[in-house]
Parts: C-alpha cells; sequence; structure tokens
C-alpha cells in the first residue's frame, strides 16, 4: 500500500495578523501531528495552495519553520492566495520545479503511482486557469507515463459544489481545456483540489475529483442562492475541525480519505474475529 497525504488551504499568517491571528498555524500543526501519527507513514506531503493568506515573504517563511521538523518529503502546489515571485523566491535552492513557462507545475513517480500537480493560479483572480501552455505541458508529461497510475493535484476543483459564490461557471475554458486533456488519458485516475474549505467530490470527464478539507477554517455548507453584489451578512466560514486527505494506491486502485485532524477517544476495540 502506498499513500500521499494532500493538505490544503493553509493560509499561514504571521501571529500579528488581524483577522487571523496564530489561528491557522496552530491549525496546521494539528494536522500535521495526526499525519504523524499514520500508520504507514505516507511517502509524502503534497500541499495543495493557498499555503499563506496574503502571499508575503514573511508568511512563507513562517511556512517553512511550521514544516521544519516534517521528516516526509513535502510537495507544494499554488493556490489563488499565493504569489508565484514572492514563493519561488521564498523557496529558492530548495528543489522546487518550474515547467518551460515558469508554472509551478512537476510530475513525481512513488513507485507505482505518479502524482502530477498543475498550476491553476491566475494572478490577480480568485478563480482558477489552465492557459494552453499549461494544458500541453500537461499532455505531454502525462504521455511520457501511459500506463501508470496518476492522480492530478491542483488548488482550484474544477466541479461544482453548489456554494454559489466559490463556484466557477462549468463551462469556463480553463475547465474544458483540462477535461480535453484528460478524457482521453485513462492513466489518470483522479483529480485533487483544494480551495473550497470543505470536503466534497464530483467527477469531471469521468474522473473522480475530490477537494480536501482546509487545514485552516471551513466553508459553511450553505446552498442558497447569493447575491455577489449583496453581502447579507451570511455566515460563509466556520470553525470546523482542520482536515486532509490520504490519496492510495491499493492493488491498482487509486482512492482517497477524507481525514478530519485532532485526537479522538476509541469507540469500540478488536477483540473478536472479524467476518466478511
Ligand atoms: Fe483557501
Amino acid at each position: 500500500m502506498l499513500t500521499i497525504a494532500q493538505i490544503t488551504d493553509l493560509h499561514v499568517t504571521t501571529a500579528k495578523d488581524p483577522v487571523n491571528g496564530p489561528r491557522n498555524a496552530e491549525r496546521l500543526r494539528l494536522v500535521l501531528a495526526s499525519i504523524r501519527q499514520l500508520k504507514p507513514q505516507p511517502a509524502a506531503i503534497m500541499i495543495s495552495g493557498d499555503l499563506v493568506d496574503r502571499g508575503q515573504a514573511e508568511e512563507y517563511a513562517i511556512l517553512q519553520d511550521l514544516l521544519r521538523h516534517v521528516d516526509i518529503p513535502v510537495y507544494y502546489g499554488l493556490g489563488n492566495h499565493d504569489r508565484r515571485d514572492v514563493f519561488l523566491k521564498a523557496f529558492e535552492g530548495r528543489g522546487i520545479r518550474v515547467d518551460e513557462n515558469g508554472f509551478v507545475q512537476y510530475a513525481v513517480d512513488f513507485g507505482a503511482l505518479r502524482m502530477v500537480v498543475c498550476d491553476t493560479l491566475e494572478e490577480g483572480s480568485e478563480g482558477g486557469g489552465f492557459c494552453d501552455r499549461r494544458a500541453a505541458w500537461l499532455a505531454a508529461t502525462l504521455d511520457e507515463a501511459p500506463d501508470k497510475p496518476t492522480f492530478i493535484a491542483l488548488h482550484h476543483p474544477p466541479i461544482l459544489s453548489g456554494i454559489q459564490w466559490m463556484d466557477p461557471e462549468p463551462d469556463e475554458p480553463w475547465i474544458e481545456r483540462l477535461a480535453d486533456v484528460i478524457r482521453d488519458r485513462p492513466q489518470v485516475r483522479a483529480l485533487v483540489a483544494g480551495h473550497l474549505h470543505r470536503a466534497f467530490s464530483g467527477v469531471l470527464a469521468g474522473r473522480l475529483v475530490v477537494a480536501a478539507p482546509a487545514t485552516s477554517i471551513q466553508l459553511t455548507l450553505n446552498l442558497t442562492a447569493v447575491d455577489m453584489k449583496k453581502p447579507d451578512g451570511r455566515e460563509i466560514l466556520v470553525e470546523e475541525p482542520p482536515g486532509y486527505a490520504l490519496v492510495m494506491l491499493e492493488r491498482g486502485q487509486v482512492t482517497t480519505h477524507i481525514c478530519v485532524a485532532g485526537d479522538y477517544s476509541p469507540a469500540v476495540a478488536y477483540t473478536v474475529p472479524f467476518r466478511k
């Protein structure tokens, strides 16, 4: 069995941040402690964007400090709260890979499982982007290993959650571009995303898409209509527990678990033989 922990939407800030204070760093510590207890230990931790809250160099420095004691290899992707240039400068010399156009896109082989990280950061926009150049890179990268089970990690889910103030239009060009690349490449078994700060799943071009919960705060599940220009005082974020996803390759199948971080009391122990 092979597992990769996916954490997302860390939104790390300085402890003096007027909105978040030290909360998001504390929640990240809780998630890392939960991952440390996993057996077997994941082969890697993939962080799928919104690494920090304001894209500032000092926030990236705090993130590096928080991850200093993690002894599992860590891989990074970018979200809409990141700044590509600030991130690349902050992580200079730490083996960050970019594609031929400077996007933070790369593939990693973990034995029989391949991870392809895609960069959906569209600077100046909250929503996702995936231009022709990024799509061409993805097609060529997938074609390097057509027979190896592969999952794609990206920040923005290319599917609808029903939480209207966060959702893309289903036919946005970047989504259609992404769907066109994966449609005829059956080695792509799943896409794992973040951005929604809530676990949900759907299908794009016949592939499973799973969004992991945030390590920071979660989005309130409110599926009612919203006027994007008229704030109505509704709750939009909630202090539900932090979580993460675990991508698993087991006997050729790629599946995911959604995990809640924290310590919980045992409920039942294994004391009589199992029956199937
Ligand atoms: Fe986020």
